[in-house]
């Protein structure tokens, strides 16, 4: 990583954790565990990718990932696949996307974040998908 890559990734961070305490609503990790392992790894074991474990990344690795929602390697966002008109559209299929049908975006975006940072490599509990 170059300087400059390392200062960005700085700032980025440093924007993240200013907006996680400016935010009111008390996110539910639990909640971003069943998302996480009900809708993203089921997509990612359906396809050649695999289980991606929340332990594969660091706690800022998720938080610089998280903010460049670029997923995919930058084809689509994560965000996309957290909106209400994705789990809309799983929602006949998928129990977790049914259950939360009604979250709002930002809610259930900040549950995932929880849960990744908990199951982070260096996170309070390291956690696989299953
Ligand atoms: C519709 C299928 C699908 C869903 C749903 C999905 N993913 Fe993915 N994801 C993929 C595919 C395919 C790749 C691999 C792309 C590649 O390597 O070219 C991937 C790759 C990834 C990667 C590896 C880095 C990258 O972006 O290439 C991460 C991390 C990831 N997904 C997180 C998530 C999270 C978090 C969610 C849920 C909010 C999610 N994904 C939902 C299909 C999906």
């Amino acid at each position: 990583m170059t300087h400059t890559n390392f200062l960005t990734t700085a700032a980025l961070v440093a924007l993240l954790g200013a907006s996680f305490s400016a935010q009111a609503y008390d996110a539910d990790w639990k909640r971003g565990r069943v998302y996480y392992r009900s809708v993203c790894t089921s997509c990612h074991t359906a396809g050649p990718i695999g289980s991606i474990n929340p332990s594969t990344k660091t706690k800022a690795e998720w938080n610089t990932y998280l903010l460049l929602d670029k997923h995919a390697k930058g084809k689509d966002t994560v965000s996309k696949y957290v909106s209400k008109d994705y789990r809309a559209s799983i929602k006949a299929t998928n129990k977790a996307a049914e259950k939360f049908a009604d979250t709002p975006d930002k809610d259930l975006l900040d549950d995932i974040k929880a849960f990744l940072q908990k199951g982070a490599k260096d996170g309070d509990s390291p956690a696989t998908c299953s």
